[in-house]
């Protein structure tokens, strides 16, 4: 397990300088993380997508249901972030790349979500590392991802951590048609020994 720096002290007893800690998760957890997947999924889009658009995507990609098929899977690779009291309060999903741009030697990055109540303290670039040490364990020499054009927390994000643009795509999620940039970034050897 992975323990996750606190930059700050808060007056919340739940937020109060503790330790996040990440896991690995096997078909047990799917109805977690049709949970998390879910709460994640809404807390980031809500006015941005359409209602209708964003609950018909829960119901089908966060289903536990879905969320299994995928944790079966031995080429999917999902890691979870959790409160120190056991609560779940982020994910990443490393998957076979399906993406524009993809060579037979990358690995794509297909999620990462953390609930913006816990935003900034370290979690989204743990679960980044982690499964960047996951792909280069595996061969991989990129990781890749798909962003949404208007996201720009998660753009920022993702430059701040050595991504760049190699491609786009266009995605249809209900009726609105949304604009991804697709970017890569390359790993090293140190990813696998870090
Ligand atoms: C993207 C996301 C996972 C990042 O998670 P997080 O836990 O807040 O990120 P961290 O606290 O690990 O931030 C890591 C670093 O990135 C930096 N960073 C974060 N957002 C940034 C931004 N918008 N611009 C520049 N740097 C940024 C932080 O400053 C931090 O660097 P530091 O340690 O040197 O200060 C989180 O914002 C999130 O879940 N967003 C909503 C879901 C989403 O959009 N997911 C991506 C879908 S493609």
């Amino acid at each position: 397990m992975a323990s996750i720096r606190t930059p700050f002290q808060s007056e919340s007893p739940i937020l109060d300088n503790t330790a996040i800690r990440l896991r690995a998760t096997s078909t047990v957890d799917a109805e977690v993380l049709a949970l998390i997947g879910s709460a994640t999924f809404l807390e980031t889009y809500a006015g941005q997508l359409p209602g209708t658009a964003i609950i018909a995507h829960c119901l089908t990609a966060h289903s536990a249901s879905a969320w299994l098929s995928l944790l079966q899977s031995a080429e999917n690779q999902v890691w979870l972030a959790e409160a120190p009291n056991g609560a779940p309060i982020g994910y990443a999903l490393l998957a076979p790349p399906d993406i524009p741009g993809q060579q037979t030697t990358d690995l794509e990055l297909r999620r990462i979500y953390v609930l913006s109540r816990w935003h900034g303290r370290g979690t989204g670039q743990t679960l980044l590392k982690t499964a960047s040490r996951a792909a280069a364990k595996r061969g991989a020499r990129r990781i890749l991802l798909g962003v949404w054009v208007n996201n720009q927390l998660a753009l920022g994000f993702y430059a701040a951590q050595g991504f760049r643009q190699i491609a786009t795509r266009r995605f249809q999620i209900g009726p609105m048609t949304c604009d991804d940039y697709v970017l890569a970034k390359p790993l090293a050897d140190k990813d696998v020994g870090e």
